[in-house]
């Protein structure tokens, strides 16, 4: 016991080591060990556990085994092909210009690329302001890097978008970055531009880096305007955008995700390549230019999560006590349960007594207690997923009801 004591404090800044404090609550054996016995509708997991591979990806994979290319090295920065199709995307979807050549590095995931993104620039001490609430990682990855996290709020009665005098109260001559996710994971917003310009602004008057997770940038409903921060005036030479396959294009097994920015940037992130991230997956890559080539099932599966927000809206919405606005993005939904009790107690009650985990907000940062999210897009079912939300629904009632 002494020796692992010793042991821990060498871990960089946390006490008892860095992975004590790690409380993302859709990772991890002891989730994926309720598997089985209870419906998991916390793991950001596109269809999760049904099998769900586009025709042209699943050919591009065995392609890649039967000519042999699968068991070879890309590029550390990713394959050339690949890094086109990103480009084009980039263009239409993003309106940035960019050069695959220059401006695209691909990543073993998003995860990976977020921290690879952040780490060049974070000096011990650094600060990094973080909305709050946030995806867990992005609390959690400043201070792995020595760096400081400083939440800053978000408000729901604003519906959750960025409050700046709330970044001007949090911001010191210490803050290097700022690191949004966009759209938000748990909350589903998507940043107005007005609130994307305000931020932006606060972003060149203070000098800062500006990190924009876009994982769930391809799975936006009705028609609400997508806007890119590095596409804003000015912010390009300061903005580093990382993306996924993983989650709109339901892809996450591949392990695929992308970073784009400005060639400044990128002259570090293409220098470090060879020996911080080797090369991404070869047969996902190929799996994934197929996949950025003929986009069209996205449109199937955006009907699908479009149904299961309205289904959760209905169902959820009308428990008496819980609190929920209409999804803008993603395949999750995210309900205020506090005027029913403690989140916690209630992700636990909902495990034993209807079957299903779902996500504690606590862990999306202190603006998260009180509410939950639940991944409403797992499952390949409609009618499936809609026994589970019905179940839920009932244990709600149940829990208001048992005092
Ligand atoms: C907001 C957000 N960003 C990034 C990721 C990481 O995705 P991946 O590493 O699969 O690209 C996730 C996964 O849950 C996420 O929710």
């Amino acid at each position: 016991m002494a020796g692992k004591d010793k042991i821990a404090r060498k871990f960089r800044g946390v006490e008892g080591g860095l992975f004590t404090k790690v409380t993302k609550a859709d990772v991890g054996d002891s989730f994926a060990s309720m598997a089985g016995q209870v419906v998991l509708m916390g793991w950001a997991d596109p269809f999760y556990p049904d099998p769900s591979v586009p025709e042209t990806v699943k050919e591009a994979l065995i392609e890649a085994a039967q000519c042999g290319i699968a068991s070879h090295y890309t590029m550390p920065i990713g394959s050339v092909e690949l890094r086109e199709e990103i480009a084009k995307k980039c263009k239409a979807y993003n309106h940035l210009d960019v050069d695959p050549r220059r401006n695209i590095i691909i990543t073993p995931g998003s995860d990976s690329g977020l921290f690879y993104a952040m780490t060049v620039f974070l000096d011990p001490g650094d600060e990094v302001l973080v909305p709050d609430p946030s995806y867990p990682s992005n609390f959690l990855n400043p201070t792995l890097m020595g760096g400081v996290t400083v939440p800053v709020p978000l408000d729901a009665a604003n519906g959750y978008q960025f409050d700046m005098d709330a970044f001007e109260r949090c911001v010191t001559d210490k803050t290097k970055m700022v690191l949004i996710t966009h759209p938000n994971n748990p909350t589903t917003t998507v940043f107005r531009r007005e609130s994307l310009e305000a931020l932006a602004e606060f972003v060149i008057r203070h000098d800062l880096i500006l990190v924009v997770d876009q994982a769930f940038e391809d799975m936006i409903f009705d028609d609400v305007e997508f806007v890119s921060p590095a596409s804003l005036p000015g912010m390009w030479e300061r903005t580093v955008t990382v993306c996924s396959i993983s989650k709109g294009m339901g892809l996450s097994g591949l392990r695929v995700g992308y970073i784009v920015a400005c060639d400044t940037f990128m002259d570090v992130y293409y220098g470090g390549a060879v020996n911080v991230l080797g090369a991404t997956n070869t047969a996902s890559q190929l799996a994934a230019i197929a996949a950025f080539r003929d986009t069209s099932f996205m449109a199937g599966y955006k009907a699908h999560y479009d149904r299961r927000r309205r289904d959760a809206c209905r169902i959820l919405g009308s428990v008496p006590g819980v609190k929920m606005d209409m999804p803008q993005s993603g395949f999750f939904c995210w309900i205020d349960v506090s005027e029913l009790g403690d989140s916690t107690e209630i992700m636990d009650y909902l495990i034993r007594q209807a079957g299903v985990a779902v996500n504690d907000g606590k862990n999306y940062g202190s603006q998260g207690n009180g509410c939950l999210r639940i991944i409403n897009g797992c499952l390949g079912s409609d009618d499936e997923s809609e026994q589970v939300l019905q179940r839920i629904a009932q244990a709600l009632r149940a829990y208001q009801e048992q005092d």
